[in-house]
């Protein structure tokens, strides 16, 4: 953790569940939720707030959980994913997310490094969870989220309806841990980033009004989810709209924008591209006003092409997992294409030399937020049992994002790329040593280094060199590389499976035999940017 401590505020209860428990509760809906299959579903403040108090009760009574105690989520977008993140805040528990994409082995490990004592999933989780639940000895509790019921779960349906509506909330420190999301990072297994209850205090970015209806496309396991469909909303009052969208398809999400009334609307960058890829003029969108886009840099041709076809802008949010929304575009700023916006109001963020000297503007750099002598509210709190990680971070006063980029007069910052090996394939982050770890497993594999690799469409996609097993060399090769991406797609989150598989003999290494990735890397996006110089 950081040496330095914020200003100790005493924050009761977190913003949102504050809203709750206020006197005056807009009459608007607080969570609008559809399947997609015909069922749909509308809780006004005061029924969320009875519900919230209902889950917190299930977690702390038929769940005997503890303030403290850490609880896995891994659920769909479904509103339980919201209700039970309220109540863990209610009740003081340290709540878990992860993607519903996870393969028994990452959440093997997941339960493990994290001692959860919790774990709630729906059907298809519970199924893998049952089969390594005895390697986990921390996990007491097991909570199921579904029309069925399963030996060994509780079910949490039937727990909420019975709960009592009066929960006492927990009051929470400022410091206290509220959450953590596990993150990659370029060596090693994924890390802890733990967040406290200051991520709740503070949200309005996005300054929205109560009749605002707000639908962000995230996984509920990326921080975006939490920030912009829970906490954005919710802190002033407004609506917070969700589909249940069990496959991203571009026909549903243009259908739902032109037929409900949702004004502002948040998706990563490449699904304001597929969306543009679709027969538009069939489509109106009456309420829709404001369109964010996060989770990665937004390319000047996708907002062009949105601009064009809706007579609508894209405002970017940028951030990480560490910090948080770092910068933005709001929605009285200007619009510069390739850039990030400036830095939200708390935070001090600066592009750095590599001594931590702040580089004027026009000079390209790291991108960095000043943690030092005052941490600000809203930046974790550092990873888990692992302080020299955060440190590592650390460069003089400031954090760094890993990221690199120009600031200019006007305090805007244009994207320049990542300054590491993270591969941001639609969206999601990939550390190349997960699906190393899972390629090793194959008897065909000795050595493998997974970079990333451009794409027209995903701009980037994972891509294995892999240096084969004598026996292997004279196999069908283009059999080899499926049979390597369905063992990949069966033992890990099947996003991360390489869609380029290149077989080599050897690999680029420095003395000490660590592979080179960098090396790799750059001649693949020399090489797959100049194909006419092969
Ligand atoms: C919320 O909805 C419930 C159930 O429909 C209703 O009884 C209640 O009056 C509503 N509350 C507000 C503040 O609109
Ligand atoms: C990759 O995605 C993360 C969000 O998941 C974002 O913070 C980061 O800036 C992205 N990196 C690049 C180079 O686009």
């Amino acid at each position: 953790h950081f040496k330095i401590e914020i200003f100790q505020i005493k924050i009761l209860v977190s913003a949102g569940v504050l809203f709750l428990q206020a006197g005056k509760r807009p009459p608007g809906p607080a969570l609008w939720w559809v399947s997609g299959d015909g069922n749909e579903l509308v809780w006004n403040f005061s029924q969320l707030s009875e519900l919230s108090q209902q889950a917190a009760n299930v977690l702390s009574g038929a769940c005997s959980l503890q303030r403290g105690d850490r609880v896995m989520m891994v659920l769909p977008r479904v509103p339980e994913w919201w209700l039970v993140t309220l109540g863990c805040m209610r009740a003081g528990l340290v709540f878990i997310p992860g993607t519903i994409q996870m393969r028994t082995k990452d959440i093997l490990y997941r339960l493990q490094v994290s001692k959860a004592r919790a774990i709630v999933a729906g059907d298809e989780v519970a199924q893998l969870v049952d089969t390594i639940a005895s390697d986990c000895p921390s996990l007491k509790t097991k909570l199921l989220v579904s029309e069925k019921s399963r030996d060994g779960w509780l079910d949490f349906r039937t727990l909420l309806r019975e709960a009592s509506t009066t929960h006492c909330c927990v009051e929470t420190g400022s410091q206290e841990a509220a959450a953590i999301y596990f993150t990659s990072g370029t060596t090693g297994l994924p890390k802890m980033a733990e967040h406290s209850h200051s991520i709740t205090s503070c949200p309005k970015l996005l300054n929205m009004q109560p009749s605002d209806i707000i639908w962000v496309i995230s996984d509920t396991a990326w921080i975006l989810n939490i920030l912009a469909s829970f906490l954005e909303p919710w802190a002033v009052g407004a609506c917070s709209f969700i589909h249940l969208l069990p496959k991203f398809d571009p026909v549903i999400i243009l259908k739902v924008l032109s037929s409900y009334p949702i004004n502002n609307f948040v998706g990563a960058p490449i699904i304001y591209q597929m969306l543009i890829q679709q027969d538009f003029p069939s489509y109106k969108f009456p309420h829709l006003q404001n369109c964010y886009s996060g989770g990665d840099a937004l390319l000047p041709d996708i907002l062009e092409n949105w601009r064009a076809r809706t007579g609508l802008d894209i405002r970017e949010l940028y951030g990480q997992t560490e910090t948080g929304i770092t910068c933005r575009v709001s929605k009285n700023m200007k619009i510069k294409p390739g850039y990030l916006g400036t830095a939200i109001p708390h935070y001090d963020v600066q592009v750095l030399d590599d001594k931590g000297n702040v580089l004027p503007p026009g000079i390209e750099g790291d991108i960095g937020i000043r943690v030092k002598p005052i941490r600000p509210i809203g930046i974790f709190s550092g990873y888990v049992d692992s302080p020299e990680k955060t440190a590592a971070s650390i460069r003089g006063d400031f954090w760094i994002l890993g990221d690199r980029a120009i600031k200019d007069q006007d305090g805007y910052f244009r994207f320049i790329g990542r300054s590491d090996d993270i591969i941001n394939s639609s969206g999601y982050r990939i550390g190349p040593s997960e699906v190393e770890n899972a390629l090793m497993e194959h008897p065909a594999v000795i050595e493998t280094a997974v970079i990333s690799s451009p794409d027209p469409v995903r701009k980037e996609v994972v891509k294995a060199f892999v240096v084969l097993a004598p026996q292997f060399l004279f196999h069908n090769l283009d059999q080899l590389t499926k049979e390597l991406q369905q063992h990949v797609k069966s033992v890990t989150a099947p996003y991360k499976y390489p869609r380029k598989v290149e077989f080599v003999s050897e690999l680029p290494k420095t003395n000490t035999g660590k592979i080179q990735r960098k090396k790799l890397r750059d001649k693949e996006w020399k090489t797959s940017r100049q194909p006419e110089a092969q």
